[in-house]
């Protein structure tokens, strides 16, 4: 006897093209609730339009307000102005030369959001623009050059100039472009192309925001964390990462590819569907993985026609 069996086996592509929202409605701070989503589900909560704020307003239909991933953490949310991917090679995004002795990045005034280079040639996180944190500045120009500015400007203006004159603020990949700086600077306290941004739980780099207005404000100087207001039909306001809020996470859906398959199989005994899908198709599919497909691939019997007897 023949059979002809058609198989469709779902392959998984991609990961987190989609994604299911969860509303977990026990009050914890900001780390505590990181550390639940990771655990139960994938992340914190990220969100990319309007869409997912309906989605988390209407699961947590609730007063107050809930975490979502969106945080400023003073060590590690920082960003480099020229963001080109193709202009840094492996690692060269997270070159760093902090200034120890300070303990740099120390966020000493609260809102220390931007980088100054000292004339020692280390790094002080540094206000972005107070009256008296305008000062110099060094770009990066063609062919890998680096030209001091000696008008002092607030940080964003000093990124326009650069922009405006050359291709950006420098943007230092090692240490011997540092070294550049350090040389281009001459002397001078000079802000570089660092600069401190909320960033995604997940690592997303999803740019969707919702503030509320007058919003991030870091009032007290100790807002790092955000949250979704229901009062304020989703929108976001920044707060005290150590208060304890609800919170949402999500779980990503793996996208699947569809790949039918046909298979002949000659047999002396009339098969049932149990038997085929115990002696062909999990022999089959343990092949399948073993062979490098993740494990989260399943192969299904569509039909099965006797084709002989
Ligand atoms: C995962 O969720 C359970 C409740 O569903 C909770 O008891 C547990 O603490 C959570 N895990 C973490 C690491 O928070
Ligand atoms: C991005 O960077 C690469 C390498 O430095 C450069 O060749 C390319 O022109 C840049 N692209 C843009 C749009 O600036
Ligand atoms: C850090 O900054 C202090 C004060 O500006 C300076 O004395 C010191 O040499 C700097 N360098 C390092 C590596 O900490
Ligand atoms: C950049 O370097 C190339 C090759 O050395 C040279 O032809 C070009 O003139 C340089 N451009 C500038 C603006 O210096
Ligand atoms: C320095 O920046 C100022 C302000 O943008 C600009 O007018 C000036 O041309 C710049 N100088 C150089 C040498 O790029
Ligand atoms: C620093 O980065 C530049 C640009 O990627 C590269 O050409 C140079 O070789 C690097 N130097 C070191 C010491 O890694
Ligand atoms: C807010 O954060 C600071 C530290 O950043 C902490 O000392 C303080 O107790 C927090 N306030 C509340 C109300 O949780
Ligand atoms: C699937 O693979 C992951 C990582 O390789 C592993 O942690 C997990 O236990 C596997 N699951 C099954 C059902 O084999």
């Amino acid at each position: 006897m023949f059979l002809v069996i058609l198989l469709f086996g779902f392959f998984p592509l991609s990961s987190a093209l989609s994604h299911q929202y969860h509303f977990v409605n026990e009050p914890k701070t900001w780390s505590e609730a990181q550390s639940y989503c990771r655990a139960n589900y994938t992340d914190l909560a990220t969100l990319y339009n309007t869409d997912d704020v309906n989605a988390l307003t209407q699961l947590g239909s609730q007063t107050g307000s809930a975490w979502i991933g969106l945080h400023d953490d003073v060590q590690n949310s920082w960003r480099w102005s020229i963001t080109n991917s193709s202009f840094y090679g492996p690692g060269e995004t997270t070159y760093r030369n902090w200034n120890s002795s300070q303990a740099e990045p120390n966020n000493f005034r609260g809102k220390e959001l931007c980088v100054e280079m000292l004339p020692d040639g280390t790094w002080n996180d540094f206000p972005c623009d107070t009256v008296f944190s305008y000062i110099s500045f060094v770009c990066y120009g063609v062919n890998d050059t680096y030209v001091l500015n000696t008008t002092k400007l607030s940080w964003n203006d000093a990124q326009a100039s650069c922009r405006a004159n050359y291709i950006d603020l420098a943007s230092i990949r090692n240490s011997t472009e540092n070294q550049k700086v350090h040389d281009a600077a001459n002397g001078n306290r000079v802000y570089i192309g660092l600069y401190r941004t909320r960033l995604w739980s997940d690592g997303s780099d999803s740019s969707f925001r919702n503030w509320k207005s007058g919003q991030p404000d870091n009032s007290n100087y100790n807002q790092h964390c955000t949250a979704v207001s229901f009062s304020d039909s989703g929108q976001w306001t920044d707060e005290n990462c150590s208060t304890t809020r609800p919170f949402f996470c999500y779980s990503a859906f793996e996208a699947v590819g569809l790949v039918g398959l046909r298979m002949a199989i000659q047999t002396k005994t009339e098969l049932t569907e149990a038997e085929i899908e115990e002696m062909i198709l999990k022999p089959f599919l343990e092949e399948l993985i073993g062979n490098g497909l993740p494990n989260s691939t399943t192969v299904r019997l569509r039909r099965v026609h006797r084709i002989n007897t």
